[in-house]
């Protein structure tokens, strides 16, 4: 039996984990349910689970929470330190990382600290501070267990092969909502067309980060940290079928794909029960959905994110977050009709031509370039990418 600690218990990963775990109560159990607003979900969650300990991000909801699990005997930590307390538990046997933005950054690095396996979905932490993390886990002795469906499909084409036999990453992407759209009509897209994602139901900020291909950005960066490769030995094919969820070359020239339906659950359920392959539960890849697989290049041009990503790689220290920063700054001014869609790139470039990387960063470091990237990014104005 392992005990799982669930940071974003209430968001789309979350909620997924939550069926992986319901799939399999003899396997896994929940230790510590943990979401920033949502109380409401999070009183169902813990009164259906029953948690070691429950914790609130935001602290203006504390009272409604209280009150909703008042009798039930589940303690309640609130606020930053509060998720920090539960992040850090003794108890777990692995911490699912799924809060989204740099917000995962600090309980991932404090479940780290505490020992604990992680089974990392939130991706903007290794965006961030990838050598942070990557450091403070092998110094832990703590595997980095990858949820993201491309970086699960990676992780299994190396399992078993020998150190120094990887040639070359071939991340898939599905190209998202806009794959075919003609440049000239990009400025006028609206933030609930962009949350149209065509093969995966995602939070709202990953699937704006899709429609942007800023989301396989990251993932490059994340490649980078989890597997120890250079950014120009990764690239990326948009495959928009999403049945091959990313491939690996060895040195041979041999190439091994990971296929799956388009279910985050099956990644989430390899991570939770690794090094075991636990029984399907979800649906099966299907004859039918394999008929045709295409692959195209990105359109860069248009795309310019993914871009903007392998060249914060290339710069790394503090740029990664400042990437990041922007990033986060515009998707939610774009979710409130703020900004357009071509001003989600235009933002990241602004801030990236104005920010002096920092080499070697600590976690001030970070800090501080996400701030003034943040400070930077709210204060644009509406319309600098044209449209
Ligand atoms: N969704 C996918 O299919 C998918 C696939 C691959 C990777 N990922 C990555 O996984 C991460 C989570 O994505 P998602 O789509 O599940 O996001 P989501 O649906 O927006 O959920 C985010 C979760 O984090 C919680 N949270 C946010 N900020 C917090 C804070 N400061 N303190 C405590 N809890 C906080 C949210 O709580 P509230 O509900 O209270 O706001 C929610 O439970 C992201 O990094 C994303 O890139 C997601």
């Amino acid at each position: 039996m392992k005990t799982v600690s669930l940071l974003g218990s209430t968001g789309s990963i979350g909620t997924q984990t939550l069926d992986v775990v319901e799939a399999f109560p003899d396997r896994f159990r929940v230790g510590v349910l943990a979401a920033n607003r949502s109380w409401e979900a999070l009183a169902r969650q813990a009164l259906k689970f029953r948690p070691d300990v429950v914790a609130l991000g935001d602290p203006q909801f504390l009272p409604d929470l209280r009150q909703a699990l008042i009798g039930s005997g589940i303690p309640i930590e609130a606020g930053e330190e509060g998720v920090l307390a539960v992040a850090s538990r003794p108890e777990p046997d692995v911490v699912v990382s799924a809060l989204v933005g740099v917000a995962g950054l600090k309980p991932t690095l404090a479940a780290l600290q505490a020992g604990k396996p992680i089974a990392l979905a939130n991706k903007e932490t290794l965006v961030v501070g990838g050598e942070l993390v990557t450091g403070l886990a092998r110094q832990k002795n703590c595997p980095l267990l990858p949820v993201d469906s491309e970086h699960s499909a990676i992780f299994q084409c190396l399992q078993g092969q020998p150190a120094g036999s990887l040639q070359r990453i071939l991340l898939t992407a599905s190209g998202g909502p806009f794959r075919l759209l003609p440049r000239e009509e990009l400025g006028a897209v609206t933030a609930e067309q962009a949350l149209r994602h065509p093969t995966w139901s995602m939070g709202a900020k990953i699937t704006i980060d899709s429609a942007t291909l800023m989301n396989k950005g990251f993932e490059v960066l994340e490649a980078v940290h989890l597997f120890d490769v250079p950014a120009d030995r990764i690239e990326v094919w948009v495959h928009p079928q999403s049945v091959i969820h990313s491939m690996v070359e060895f040195v041979d020239g041999s190439v091994l794909a990971q296929m799956g339906p388009p279910d985050m659950r099956t990644p989430i359920q390899y991570a939770l029960g690794w090094p075991e392959r636990l029984p399907r539960t979800w649906s099966a890849l299907g004859l039918e959905a394999c008929r045709h697989l295409t692959f195209e290049e990105p359109r860069t041009a248009d795309f310019p994110c993914l871009s903007y990503a392998f060249e914060a790689g290339r710069i790394q220290g503090t740029m990664p977050a400042v990437l990041n920063a922007a990033n986060e700054v515009a998707v939610a001014r774009f979710l409130k009709h703020e900004i357009g869609f071509l001003d989600l790139p235009a933002t990241i470039r602004a801030c990236m031509d104005a920010h002096r990387a920092v080499s070697n960063p600590s976690l001030e470091d970070l800090e501080a370039a996400d701030q003034e990237a943040r400070e930077r990014a709210g204060s644009l104005p509406a319309g600098i990418g044209g449209g």
